[in-house]
């Protein structure tokens, strides 16, 4: 049986798109067509060209710049566009700057007759993925943005230093809002299946200690090298790979609440099972009180924000 063609349209090659073109190639053999968009044009050839030098090693795929317009037979639409964080930003400080770019892309996208799914990895990303919902009029299952899986990433590799353990044996989230209010769901954490605060001894200053080293990591990367790219690029490229290969994959990204711990209207880092339908569900949780009391407060951060956004 004839496979059906598979077509990513990437939006923004600067080093977080760039970095997740190069990913993707090298994590699914099953994409077709991969069309690169950018204001800078000749940016976006040079790139397909340099991306096409690697097709010998990994899978036949149709590689080239373009415009919106391609996006009308796309399969997903991966926005990266904006402007990065610059050293002693935060990612909220980006927002006005970055939902005015969004505007301008999500509207000819829609225009093009595109009926697939959105993956959204621009800074500040909760508010900016629950932006392209709303100017795009999708359903909110295929929206996604890359939200605390990026966060997770850190805190397992932190956690398997700490512990001296492989990271692949960790598996610990970070939820709620990708940026300052973000924080560790600890209780439900396991390490090889078991729960975490049944095999490890650690302390609450130790976990305050985790969540703020977490929530320092981006910084840091940014302060030693400019900007911060493999990690963000290589989640894109996993979340991509779950649609395409309708994988089921549960992953912390920025979901949609529609009245989940009594919050709606708003996208924030929880995990959700991700397939070729975007997000199939919302994973529920069995938060503690004081959990919740933290996604309460990304939440509360999100609407102030969200309320005052000018696009
Ligand atoms: C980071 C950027 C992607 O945390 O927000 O690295």
């Amino acid at each position: 049986m004839l496979r059906h063609h598979h077509k990513v349209l990437l939006v923004g090659d600067g080093a977080v798109g760039s970095s997740f073109a190069f990913s993707l190639l090298q994590t699914t053999q099953e994409v077709d067509e991969l069309v690169i968009v950018d204001l800078k044009k000749d940016k976006a050839t040079g790139e397909s060209l340099d991306l096409q030098d690697i097709t010998p090693l990994t899978s036949p795929v149709n590689i080239h710049a373009g415009d919106y317009s391609d996006a009308t037979d796309a399969d997903v639409v991966v926005i990266t566009a904006g402007v990065p964080r610059k050293p002693g930003e935060t990612r909220l400080d980006l927002v006005n700057k970055n939902a005015k770019i969004l505007s301008t892309i999500v509207t000819p996208i829609v225009e093009s007759g595109f009926s697939g799914i959105f993956v959204v990895s621009s800074n500040p990303v909760d508010i900016l993925t629950t932006l392209t919902q709303k100017l795009s009029g999708f359903p909110k299952h295929r929206v996604i943005g890359t939200g605390t899986s990026l966060d997770t990433a850190r805190l397992d590799v932190l956690l398997s230093e700490k512990l001296d353990l492989p990271v692949n044996e960790i598996d610990a989230f970070i939820l709620g809002e990708h940026g300052d209010t973000s924080f560790g769901a600890f209780d439900e954490a396991t390490v090889n299946g078991k729960p975490l605060k049944e095999v490890a001894n650690l302390t609450d200053q130790d976990y305050a200690a985790l969540e703020k080293a977490v929530k320092a990591r981006g910084s840091e990367i940014i302060n030693g090298k400019g900007a911060t790219f493999y990690g963000v690029a290589k989640y894109l490229a996993y979340i991509v790979r779950a649609i395409i290969e309708n994988r089921n994959v549960m992953l912390p990204v920025s979901a949609p609440l529609t009245g989940q711990y009594g919050i709606k209207d708003l996208y924030l880092g929880l995990p959700a099972i991700i397939n070729r339908t975007g997000i199939e569900r919302v994973v529920d949780y069995d938060f503690s009180e004081a959990e919740l009391k933290k996604l309460t407060l990304s939440a509360t951060k999100m609407k102030e924000v969200l309320d005052n956004v000018e696009l």
